[in-house]
């Protein structure tokens, strides 16, 4: 029979220990001249923590913790995976990719393994990618992973981006399935935009050249999204032939609760029928959605059976949304 879906066989994830609440930071930011506090950060933005690597930990490192819980998980062995996806904008290395350092630690060797560079909206796209590549019947059991130690590309002088961000890392089984699984994805890029959210620095000859740290029209992004997420989260019901009443759970990407918030209104989505690890996360950019998916599933909330909406939306422009039934 050929296959039909493909479903989450399992969740999982990991948090760099190292956590750091709005207070923490707004008293390392008085030290260097820069005023904040835990007032402005919590009312703008939702966040009160966010959790930072070590300098000597990178993102395939988190995502391999992430992948063999999302594995343990799914009742799986590393080498029954036949492709790995990693979604970061913060590699290890220039190369080779963070899933290949992934399959490496993994201890396996073989299965297709690349990265994929969409920013906060990666997760979306990279499990966009792996569903196609099981359907098609190029893969059959997939990691999908969101890695980001995106401490790295903060400027600690630029109070307006680095409270925002924090480390940590999501990963997702899929597997080929007869039943129920990603119902609809839609994804959107517009690169036009691609100077509002971006770290535009690059090597050459072995230099930095330009600034590889964090720049955002916080407003101008703000804006975007409401209206992309609303439009998104729009045309995948309506690719799926649903109408926003089927959703048991919303799992937006979590960069600022007044941007999850709006979404799920517009979607007549209950506030707590939307999952926010925002507050303790921050923005972990590819790593945000399979996290909060992660934790709900963990807690108890998502359960086998629901419907979700995942969302993601970020530097590039980008964004998308996966309509899943778990
Ligand atoms: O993951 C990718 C997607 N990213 C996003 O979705 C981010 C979207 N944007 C946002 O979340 C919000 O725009 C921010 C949280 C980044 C900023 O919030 P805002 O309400 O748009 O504030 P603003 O940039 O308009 O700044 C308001 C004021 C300014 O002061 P003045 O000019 O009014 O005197 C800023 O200088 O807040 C000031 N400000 C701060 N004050 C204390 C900016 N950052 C801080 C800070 N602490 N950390």
């Amino acid at each position: 029979m050929p296959i039909k879906h493909s479903r989450i066989a399992g969740t999982g994830a990991y948090l760099p220990p190292r956590r750091l609440t709005n207070q923490d930071l707004a008293h390392q930011l008085a030290s260097q001249g820069i005023e904040t506090s835990d007032e402005w950060i919590v009312s703008r933005t939702g966040i009160r923590a966010r959790h930072f690597a070590e300098p000597h930990v990178g993102s395939s490192d988190l995502g391999l913790l992430a992948a063999q819980r999302a594995l343990e998980a799914a009742g799986l062995q590393a080498t029954d995976i036949d492709l790995i996806i990693c979604a970061t904008s913060t590699p290890d290395m220039v190369f080779p990719s963070t899933a290949c350092l992934i399959q490496q630690k993994l201890g396996i060797r073989g299965c297709a393994a690349f990265d994929v560079q969409a920013v906060c909206s990666g997760f979306v796209y990279a499990l966009t990618v792996a569903d196609a590549m099981i359907r098609t019947g190029s893969a059959r059991r997939a990691l999908v992973i969101g890695a980001e130690v995106f401490s790295r590309l903060l400027d600690f002088s630029d109070r307006t981006t680095c409270v925002l961000f924090g480390d940590g890392a999501g990963a997702m089984v899929l597997e080929a399935s007869q039943q129920a699984g990603i119902v609809a994805s839609r994804l959107h890029a517009d690169g036009q935009q691609a100077g509002m959210l971006c770290a535009p620095g690059t090597v050459s000859g072995g230099a930095i050249l330009g600034d590889p740290t964090v720049k955002m029209d916080g407003p101008g992004v703000f804006k975007l999204a409401v209206t992309a997420l609303e439009q998104v989260a729009n045309e995948v019901l309506q690719a799926a032939g649903r109408d926003a009443s089927c959703i048991d759970w919303l799992v937006p990407h979590q960069a600022n609760l007044r941007i999850m918030q709006s979404t799920a209104r517009k979607l007549q989505v209950p506030d707590d029928r939307m999952i926010v690890t925002l507050d303790e996360h921050g923005n972990t950019s590819a790593a945000s959605v399979p996290l909060a998916f992660d934790q709900a599933v963990r807690d108890g909330r998502i359960q086998r059976g629901q419907t979700v909406l995942l969302e993601g939306v970020g530097g590039g422009f980008t964004w998308g949304a996966v309509l899943v039934d778990y």
